[in-house]
């Protein structure tokens, strides 16, 4: 496994040490850059399926997830080329796409390789697929996926494990209704609908800033699309598409975590490339939390507000929505706000694996179905944790830094896969955590 990343995305360096120590009490000061979004990032390497031309992409985060996509590319015929000049950057050449060859180890770690369904559909006119893997958050099925590209008039079957997706004569552009904005079925219906011929509309789509992220670039290629940051998507297929440079959107949930752990931790961090406008809802909630968050030159300085940190009540949702990336890491916040939180989370059905991680720091956390009802305490005490998910890191990770004493992290494939150097980048901030083991 790791030599296949290492030969796609020769940059990572797989950390040594499978626990995070993290003496935690000590104030986060300083300059935090906040990387490329990794829920941006993806999508995009994937559209460089989409023409033989060159794809360049500024700013990607240098995280578990790009590695392993570079390998999932890397094995599909694309050839690779990265800078680490000024930022990381990538050159994409899809001019030979092989679309049998899907590493299902690969496939298996990342759910957004179902993105790879859409694009070699489109670009070689068939795809086989094993079923993505990824976070064990919920059902996360991809039915939506699915159904709008049968109705973009592809055949597809799951047998075996497997998705196998056919379309010799081309995809046709089709009326697709989305039950729910789905953020991977909107952007596979997307990168489907540039090679059908006719007009693909997408309603329902998910407003997510990382589908405008990814339009953004496809229409530097040359593709039609009208409605961005709307709910309906309007695709007209067939346009020649060039190639392109582009560069990534800021990664809105590592910095929501940030500013979070600025206020935790009573420090302040000038969160560099920190946009609030991308927080939607959660900057409202943020305020009323107690993190105070101010725009200024070239990104954002967050810090505990003077009153202190005050419990809320939040209910994710599809953007502009409360983040469900960020419902784990205002968890760890509330732990320690003073009074009583309502966390209620709408998106997946199992995201709370991280409360019974938290309870352990000390948190007082009931679940009652989709609800955690929180009772802020004064303190967190460091423990022993384990990672459950990318978020559900991010919010011991949080935790860990507000908590007295010692925390122990184990299950660091999870941080590792959203997150471009955290512990580097917390480290300069004054953190005091070590990788070790
Ligand atoms: N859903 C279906 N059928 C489908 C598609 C989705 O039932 O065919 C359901 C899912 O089970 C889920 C809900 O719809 O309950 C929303 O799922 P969505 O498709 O919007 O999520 P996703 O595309 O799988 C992306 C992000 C997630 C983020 C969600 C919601 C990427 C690579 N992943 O997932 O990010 O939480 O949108 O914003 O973009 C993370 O970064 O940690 C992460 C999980």
């Amino acid at each position: 496994m790791n030599s296949s990343l290492l030969a796609a995305a020769p940059w990572w360096r797989p950390d040594t040490g499978d626990t995070l120590v993290i003496q935690g009490g000590r104030p986060l000061v300083g300059t935090y850059p906040i990387s490329g979004a990794k829920n941006a990032v993806l999508p995009l390497m994937v559209s460089a399926l989409l023409t033989p031309h060159l794809v360049t992409l500024h700013n990607v985060p240098a995280n578990l997830d790009v590695a392993v996509l570079a390998a999932l590319l890397q094995r599909l015929g694309c050839e690779m080329h990265w800078s680490t000049k000024a930022d990381l950057s990538v050159t994409i050449s899809a001019d030979r796409v092989q679309p049998g060859r899907i590493d299902p180890d690969l496939v298996s770690r990342m759910r957004a390789s179902v993105l790879l369904l859409g694009a070699l559909l489109a670009r070689c006119g068939e795809a086989l697929l094993p079923m993505p893997g990824g976070d064990a958050i919920g059902l996360r099925g991809i039915d939506f996926h699915i159904d709008g590209l049968r109705a973009m008039g592809a055949a597809v079957e799951l047998e075996g494990g497997m998705i196998r997706a056919r379309a010799p004569r081309g995809l046709r552009g089709a009326d697709i209704l989305l039950p729910l904005p789905s953020v991977g079925a909107t952007e596979n219906l997307l990168l489907a609908a540039l090679h059908a011929q006719g007009t693909t509309t997408i309603r329902n789509a998910a407003r997510e800033p990382e589908i405008a992220d990814l339009a953004a670039c496809l229409i530097a290629m040359g593709a039609r699309i009208s409605g961005l940051g709307s709910h309906v998507l309007t695709v007209e297929g067939g346009a020649p598409l060039a190639g392109a440079i582009h560069t990534v959107l800021p990664d809105r949930i590592e910095f929501g975590t940030l500013a979070l752990a600025a206020a935790v931790t009573g420090g302040a961090l000038s969160l560099r490339h920190g946009r609030i406008d991308l927080l939607g809802v959660a900057a409202s909630s943020f305020a009323a939390a107690g993190v105070d968050l101010q725009q200024a030159d070239g990104g954002v300085v967050a810090r505990r507000a003077r009153n202190g940190l005050a419990g809320v009540d939040v209910t994710t949702g599809p953007y502009p929505g409360f983040a469900t990336d960020l419902q784990a890491p205002v968890m760890a916040l509330l732990a320690t706000a003073a009074g009583a939180s309502a966390v209620t989370e709408t998106i997946f059905e199992q995201r709370f694996r991280h409360v019974d991680e938290l309870a352990k720091m000390g948190a007082a956390i009931a679940v009652r179905g989709r609800t955690a009802l929180i009772r802020g305490v004064d303190r967190l005490q460091g423990a022993t944790v384990t990672c459950t998910d990318v978020r559900a890191a991010a919010a011991l990770v949080i935790a860990g830094l507000g908590a007295d004493g010692e925390t122990r992290l184990g299950g660091l494939d999870h941080l590792d896969r959203g997150y471009d150097r955290m512990t580097q980048k917390l480290a300069f901030c004054g953190a005091d955590i070590a990788r070790l083991g």
